[in-house]
């Protein structure tokens, strides 16, 4: 009897938080492996508030590969989910479980059939649905289920190949994407700089600016900013080596103000550079800019940096705060200069926070 004949199912569960870039990733020298064109830093966030959920399962009784996202079936026939897939199932190793009757041998993997069950803990139409979290979580799952014996920075490059982002997402704390020189990406990968004890006073803080999903995706936008930007090549080869090593610095030494300024003009500066792409993209709205000035304001008034922002593909502030009490006071600033409109829910917005 062949293990198509039995009836078991085993399943394995996982938790992974989305990242935000502080020195941003923008722009592929390979499309299909996404590979980058220059390294980038991020900070991994508490899984509490922005995180993906993930339970796969498999069991000789499924016919085919299947996916849900937030209860909705999704299809799996993209050829992002098929390079996780096939990356993983290349890696599989035997698993067995004598209580529950399960013996599964490497080879079994090709023919068995997974279902995977995601959910995200905020709400995707925020436009906060990065698929950073997503996909780190579904390589990490699979990882687990088939017994991988590759460490978390040889599966952040399986999960680099479901969304660029998605790698920084297999450690927590301060991670870097490290671009990497092989043409097979085989060096491409994330790499923990700090764990998540290292620099805990930080608070972040999301502003919703706007809950509508992005006009131009980051995939494209990258493409079309490498082919028609005269300013990318120049970040990309002069700007971000010299950061990502300041950046690295700051981190290491706790150095808010060197950090606060980085991760400013870093986030400036991919907004330029999509300024410069042809036709332009334009991520940020003025709500976006209002809160710039407000902060750049506060933090010159103070003579330190109190508070970094940076803003990804889209018009939500992400803001760095160096402390509970900078928190705070940043919170108040906000409720102050943006009063929610009388009808708002303040305990969902709470939830963001
Ligand atoms: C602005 O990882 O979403 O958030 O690799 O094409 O899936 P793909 O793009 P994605 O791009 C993220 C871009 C960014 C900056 C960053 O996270 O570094």
């Amino acid at each position: 009897m062949g293990i198509e004949s039995e009836k078991w199912i085993l399943m394995v569960t996982a938790r992974t938080p989305t990242n935000i870039a502080v020195i941003k990733y923008w722009g592929k020298r390979d499309e299909t492996l996404i590979l980058p064109i220059n390294d980038s830093i991020s900070l991994t966030l508490d899984p509490t508030h922005l995180s993906t959920t993930t339970t796969v399962s498999v069991s000789p009784t499924f016919h085919q590969d299947r996916m849900w996202l937030n209860g909705k079936e999704i299809s799996l026939q993209g050829g992002r989910f098929q390079s996780c897939l096939r990356e993983i199932r290349a890696r599989a190793q035997d698993v067995q479980d004598k209580k529950k009757g399960i013996d599964i041998k490497k080879e079994d993997w090709q023919k068995l059939h997974l279902h995977i069950a995601s959910y995200n803990n905020f709400p995707t139409a925020a436009g906060l649905a990065s698929s950073a979290a997503g996909l780190a979580c579904l390589v990490f799952s699979l990882a687990k289920l088939m017994n991988l014996k590759e460490d978390n920075s040889q599966l952040s490059a399986i999960a680099r190949q479901g969304s660029g982002s998605a790698c920084r997402s297999l450690y927590g704390g301060f991670v870097k994407w490290v671009m990497g020189k092989e043409d097979n990406g085989s060096d491409s990968l994330a790499v923990q700089l700090a764990d998540e004890k290292h620099w805990d006073e930080l608070v972040i803080i999301i502003a919703v600016v706007s809950a509508r999903q992005k006009e131009t995706s980051s995939t494209s936008g990258m493409r079309d900013t490498v082919e028609t930007s005269a300013l990318i090549q120049h970040r990309a080869k002069e700007v971000v080596p010299k950061r990502i090593v300041q950046m690295e610095d700051a981190i290491q030494n706790r150095d808010f103000p060197s950090f606060a300024r980085l991760a400013c003009t870093d986030s400036n500066q991919f907004h330029a550079v999509c300024l410069d792409t042809y036709p332009p993209i334009f991520y940020m709205n003025d709500t976006s800019h209002r809160i710039i000035s407000c902060v750049e304001k506060w933090n010159r008034a103070e003579g330190a940096p109190q508070v970094a922002y940076t803003f990804d593909a889209g018009p939500n502030a992400v803001m760095i705060a160096r402390n509970r009490k900078t928190a705070a006071l940043l919170l108040q600033r906000l409720l102050y200069n943006f009063p929610p409109e009388s009808d708002t829910d303040l305990g969902r917005v709470n939830n963001f926070i």
